[in-house]
């Protein structure tokens, strides 16, 4: 049994060091930003998050979804700084190193995919998705695409204009790129089409092929299909196994590339390497971020070899593949493959499983639900009409801030538990017996 004595505080939150640092930021930091609580991060370590003023929290937001391994696993921050110590950066786009094409075949690997695969670097999630929306229009020379209402996809151009989850992230910045339109996603606790799912037999598929294909869209002008397997900024929804396989069968009938966004559910925070493995899918395209180098900037896109069949000097980034984001990848795998990727299915599933016991006692839980350790609730003030508790998720989130637990939202009225895979039992219950506290009060 390991020994939780955290989270600890010794001066209230925010501190006086980190009032310091609010000032500043607030004066000379973009006002764009979306933080919801003023935490001041000093150093992290596992779960672990001590902020300026020598206040330890209990992450269960792992930086959006980054860090994987932990705040600076040992192994990870050991091959940063032997890479920082041959080159920094020399340009992966216009020279060679190994560390591109040795990270490459990793992820080839892990894939478990029977087509072989190329990849293009990028430093983030929009740049992959940026990369994925410019090959698929090259690769087929058809100029249209498909993406979900509730997709998140990054704020660039292009990934702005496949995203469909707020308005605030659209609003002032049209005319965005032409030739997208969103479709209902497999949110099974709001079906959009108010059926039930099984009953449903995927409607929402079927939708695009009988009602959008037939009548505005022609389907052989659509080059992809951009699609998380498990939507994360919009609310962590996991739809039905049936949701993914239809689709990729519809891809399949009219020659349309099936691109996965597995940029938040990737690397191992679902219980698998990859979330499409959970749907037997294996995807034309599909992106990476975030988990990815356990911090450290990088972007990947990857597709199946005779896609990636653009010619030198049709994209590329300075940065991207940057040789310390490549190494720090490279262990991060390694420690995803070691151990890491089990434990967030076993630890999930015990989450949620807790998770739906809190349910039992709290009216305001009205949905739990996710894969791994990429576990959300929504939140209700009526189960029966499943009204949104917008203020209430707020509240719930800025409460275990004060309390110690880093929550972070998604969707309207959702909130997401992602704590670092190397979590453990004892820190999951220290973090559920916090949520369980905050959900009390707000009874009262
Ligand atoms: C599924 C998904 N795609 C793309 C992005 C964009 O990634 P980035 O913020 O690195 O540009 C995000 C970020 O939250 C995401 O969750």
């Amino acid at each position: 049994m390991k020994n939780i004595d955290y989270p600890s505080f010794v001066t209230e939150v925010p501190g006086p060091k980190a009032r310091e640092i609010l000032a500043k930021d607030k004066r000379y930091i973009s006002p764009s930003y979306t933080r919801s609580y003023p935490l001041v991060i000093d150093k992290g370590e596992g779960v672990i998050v001590t902020d300026v003023d020598g206040n330890r929290f209990l992450d269960f937001s792992s930086g959006i979804g980054v860090c994987n391994t932990g705040h600076s696993h040992p192994a990870v921050v050991a091959s940063i700084i032997e890479q920082a110590k041959k080159f920094l950066h020399m340009s992966g786009t216009d020279f060679y190193y190994g560390a591109q094409s040795n990270l490459a075949e990793k992820i080839c690997e892990i894939s478990d995919m029977a087509d072989d695969l190329m990849v293009y670097y990028g430093n983030s999630g929009a740049e992959a998705i940026e990369a994925a929306l410019k090959l698929v229009r090259y690769h087929t020379k058809r100029s249209l695409v498909l993406s979900f209402f509730g997709a998140f996809h990054g704020r660039t151009m292009g990934a702005l204009s496949l995203s469909g989850s707020k308005m605030i992230h659209e609003k002032g910045f049209a005319p965005l790129v032409p030739g997208v339109t969103h479709v209902p996603y497999g949110y099974c606790y709001r079906c959009p089409y108010n059926l039930k799912y099984p009953d449903c037999n995927i409607y929402c598929v079927d939708w695009i092929k009988e009602d959008l294909f037939k009548r505005v869209i022609p389907a052989e002008e659509v080059a992809a299909i951009f699609v998380e397997p498990i939507q994360g900024e919009g609310g962590y929804v996991a739809p039905p196994k049936e949701f993914h396989q239809k689709l990729y069968e519809l891809c399949r009938e009219f020659g349309i590339l099936y691109v996965a966004d597995e940029i938040q559910s990737g690397m191992g925070r679902t219980g698998k390497m990859f979330a499409f493995q959970h749907y037997g899918i294996e995807p034309d395209v599909f992106t990476l971020a975030k988990g990815i180098a356990s911090g450290m900037p990088l972007g990947a896109m990857v597709s199946k070899h005779e896609i990636m069949s653009w010619s030198p000097g049709s994209h590329a980034s300075t940065f991207g593949g940057n040789p310390v984001s490549c190494q720090a990848a490279l262990a991060t795998i390694e420690l995803l493959q070691n151990g890491l990727v089990n434990n967030a299915a076993e630890m999930g599933e015990y989450l949620i499983a807790q998770l739906r016991k809190l349910q039992e006692e709290h009216e305001l839980i009205g949905d739990v639900r996710g894969k791994g350790l990429m576990v959300a609730i929504e939140l209700v003030t009526d189960r029966e009409k499943k009204t949104k508790a917008v203020d209430e998720r707020n509240e719930v989130i800025e409460r275990a801030f004060q309390k110690g637990l880093l929550l972070l939202g998604c969707g309207e009225n959702s909130v997401r538990l992602i704590p670092p895979l190397v979590v453990c039992r004892e820190e999951l219950d220290k973090g559920l017996s916090i949520l369980d506290e905050v959900l009390k009060e707000l009874r009262k």
